[in-house]
């Protein structure tokens, strides 16, 4: 949404720019001479569209403003020198140029384009192969922390987020428990209670995965919701014993969307919960673990969208 409404400020800004030079090139005459340099001058800056067109919207949209300009430019060289040949060849130079510099950082710029993607794809990669690692060696399973990702995103988008900070919270919830990766096998694997001791290092990873992610640039505030996913509503929570508000909401949001995934999720030695149940359990710990609107936010959503949600991400290839 917010992508569109760039795209279209950029549009009519465009428009604009071309409105403004056409007016200005067709309204100075050509005569005296003093206005035919202006005149020239103006006419140069039909150079700018195709470029900006190239940037924005990559080699079509710099096509259809070259275009545009051919037809505005073109007219003017036929209407003004009637019969000029050699000025309308000159002129028609210049209209080619329009196409060069539309064309060329057109094809550029879509390649730097493609580029930028295959980078996005790569990290994203990187960044699942870690978490289903991470994931597979504590829960035996691998898709925990995508299915989190998107639970929480789509309560994000229910909390009114735009789409930059949806993608942040879901980087932080795919995230979260990195810094497990600190914590011994015969800590974090234990099958009984943990000691005092034991807790204080499990207590630890939190802070951990904060130090991992926070070096990461475009993960810089995924990082926030990394060190504070075990912070609690009422002020009981780890590492900061933060309360309320002074929880990032991307942490708040997250919290739902893990225990949900928790409670509904099939795990050995532990009945599956139906999303009735699940929902009621969240209900029930609002104000303490969870933030009330958070907790309203989710009941919202519809139970398709989360089941969707389950549905996509099935742990049908555990134990291969
Ligand atoms: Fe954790």
């Amino acid at each position: 949404m917010k992508k569109d409404t760039g795209s279209h400020k950029k549009l009519l800004a465009l428009i604009a720019i071309i409105a403004v030079i056409a007016l200005l090139h067709y309204l100075t005459p050509t005569e005296p001479h003093t206005y035919h340099r202006l005149h020239i001058i103006l006419r140069k800056l039909y150079f700018l569209p195709p470029v900006m067109a190239a940037a924005w919207f990559g080699l079509r949209g710099a096509c259809a403003t070259a275009l545009a300009v051919s037809l505005l430019f073109g007219t003017h060289a036929f209407l003004d020198w009637p019969g000029n040949y050699m000025e309308q060849a000159n002129q028609l130079g210049e209209l080619a140029g329009f196409w060069v510099a539309g064309v060329v950082p057109g094809l550029l710029f879509d390649r730097q384009r493609e580029l930028l993607r295959e980078v996005a794809a790569a990290n994203e990669e990187t960044l699942l192969a870690l978490v289903s690692a991470l994931d597979l060696r504590e829960r035996n399973t691998r898709l925990h922390s995508q299915r989190v990702r998107e639970y929480a995103e789509l309560l994000a988008e229910r909390c009114g987020s735009d789409a930059a900070t949806r993608r942040e919270i879901g980087f932080g919830a795919l995230l979260h428990d990195v810094g497990k990766i600190a914590v011994p096998d015969h800590i974090l694997l234990k099958a009984d209670t943990l000691s005092e001791e034991e807790w204080q290092v499990m207590r630890r990873h939190p802070e951990a995965g904060y130090r991992i992610v926070q070096r990461i640039g475009f993960l810089r505030n995924a990082a926030q919701i990394v060190r504070a996913h075990h912070e609690r509503y009422d002020g009981t929570g780890y590492p900061r014993g933060l309360r309320g508000d002074e929880i990032p909401p991307g942490a708040r949001i997250f919290m739902v969307a893990d225990v949900y995934d928790a409670l509904t999720s099939p795990r050995p030695y532990r009945t599956t919960m139906s999303h009735e149940e699940a929902a009621s359990e969240i209900v029930k710990r609002q104000g303490s673990k969870f933030d009330p609107a958070v907790v309203t936010a989710f009941l919202s959503i519809p139970v398709g969208e989360l089941k969707a949600i389950a549905a996509r991400y099935r742990e049908a290839d555990v134990g291969d």
